[in-house]
């Protein structure tokens, strides 16, 4: 480290707040060839590099709102484990209600890299926004890193190497429950989702290994994102018994489709399947969550030293129970800590930030990951069941899990 990276510039010509460490040095370079020749003594103090422009898109309103502010909640607090500081620079957060709005994403994601000028951009939740932003970003000059979005693309054909994610993909939570399911002996199945990108990939990853294996789809039936009237579905769940069903549900929406369902008189008669449709809403969902299996790459009950920790500091700074999402918000400040420490804060060295980003191992709390060549999580995928509120792990679905990356070219 250069004697230059302790100091700070009092005087107000140094204190451009859109200046990065590459600038600050060259700057301050210039500043001491040019004070020694006057022989001006300059006053320095301590910490002066430009702050670091982390740019956030997520929902905070909505049937998603939870998952948004875990993530932003958990990413803060680890970055607040490291003095908030990135590569020894301030962080500048700008937070910004994706509100799960896809049209309004692309002048909202605009804002973030043009207007803002970030460096980070985070973000986001729902997977028709994600794969706008992809498309929007994929070779910018900026780290994008998607702490939920499961969208295949962003790992296949919108894959690059400027995104990361630290979530999963819609193939790696459902594919690994049709082969758990068969296992568990269904035969006939019915499907429902939230009918928009997410709902329909996980559903097709499911197909994928459930139909081959010798399973049947009794019943495909998405319904309309983000509403709640399931009564009518639930009608016609009774009306054709398979046996079992198999979901796509999250936030608020599973809560009340889960209560529905115990309602509906259907719970304990047609098991309930799921990956995300107990995370996070366990509790909420009381007796109606009770018994109901899923599959997933996190589980609050995972026994290991930085979940233990994690789940005690998330609770301490949030008041609110730990789950996947903050695990995915937590690992994505992870990510940020130890890319900008690699390239000592300069984030104009874009392709060594990239690099040491792809190469890093993320001491997650839902155990040790790498990276893919795409830029995603190999992860277990985990078999849990909902027993006394929580989502207890009963096995592991799948080892160290690859997304298959079809179409990445990067
Ligand atoms: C998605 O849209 O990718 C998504 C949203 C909520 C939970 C999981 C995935």
């Amino acid at each position: 480290m250069s004697k230059l990276d302790n100091l700070k510039f009092e005087d107000p010509k140094f204190q451009d707040k859109d200046m990065t460490r590459r600038d600050f040095v060259k700057t301050a370079s210039t500043a001491l060839a040019m004070t020694a020749a006057s022989s001006i003594i300059p006053t320095f103090a301590i910490g002066g590099m430009a702050p670091v422009k982390v740019g956030v898109l997520l929902p905070f309103t909505g049937t998603y709102a939870k998952l948004g502010s875990h993530i932003l909640d958990a990413m803060k607090m680890r970055i607040a484990q490291n003095g908030d500081k990135l590569g020894g620079r301030k962080v500048d957060f700008t937070v910004i209600d994706s509100e799960m709005n896809v049209p309004k994403s692309t002048q909202r994601v605009n804002k973030l890299l043009k207007k803002e000028k970030a460096n980070f951009i985070i973000g986001p939740v729902h997977s028709g926004i994600g794969i706008n932003m992809a498309r929007m970003l994929k070779d910018k000059k900026v780290i994008v890193v998607v702490p939920n979005a499961g969208a295949n693309q962003i790992t296949g054909e919108l894959c690059a190497q400027n995104i990361f994610r630290t979530s999963f993909t819609s193939w790696q939570t459902a594919y690994p429950a049709g082969q758990v399911m068969l296992k568990e002996g269904y035969k006939k199945v019915a499907l429902m989702y939230y009918n928009y990108a997410f709902g329909k990939q996980t559903a097709a990853a499911f197909q994928e290994s459930f139909i081959p294996g010798g399973g049947e789809i009794v019943a495909d039936i998405p319904t309309p994102f983000p509403k709640t009237e399931f009564q009518s579905f639930f009608t016609k769940i009774a009306a054709i018994k398979p046996d079992a069903v198999f979901t796509f549900y999250s936030g608020g929406g599973a809560i009340k489709f889960m209560k529905d369902y115990a309602a509906a008189g259907l719970q304990g008669k047609i098991p309930l399947w799921g990956t995300f449709l107990t995370e996070g809403t366990s509790r909420q969902a009381g007796a109606a969550a009770e018994g109901i299996k899923t599959t997933l790459h996190y589980s609050t009950e995972l026994e290991n030293a930085t979940n233990r920790k994690f789940k005690v500091d998330f609770k301490k700074a949030t008041g609110d129970d730990a789950d996947v999402f903050a695990v995915q918000g937590y690992d994505a400040g992870s990510l940020l800590i130890q890319g900008m420490d690699a390239v000592g804060g300069d984030t104009d060295a874009i392709v060594d930030l990239q690099n040491a980003l792809r190469s890093v191992k993320i001491d997650s709390p839902r155990g040790t990951f790498t990276f893919s060549k795409a830029n995603h999580p190999i992860q277990d995928i985990y078999l849990r069941e909902v027993q006394g509120g929580v989502n207890k792990v009963i096995g592991v679905a799948a080892k160290a899990l690859e997304d298959p990356a079809i179409g990445c070219k990067a």
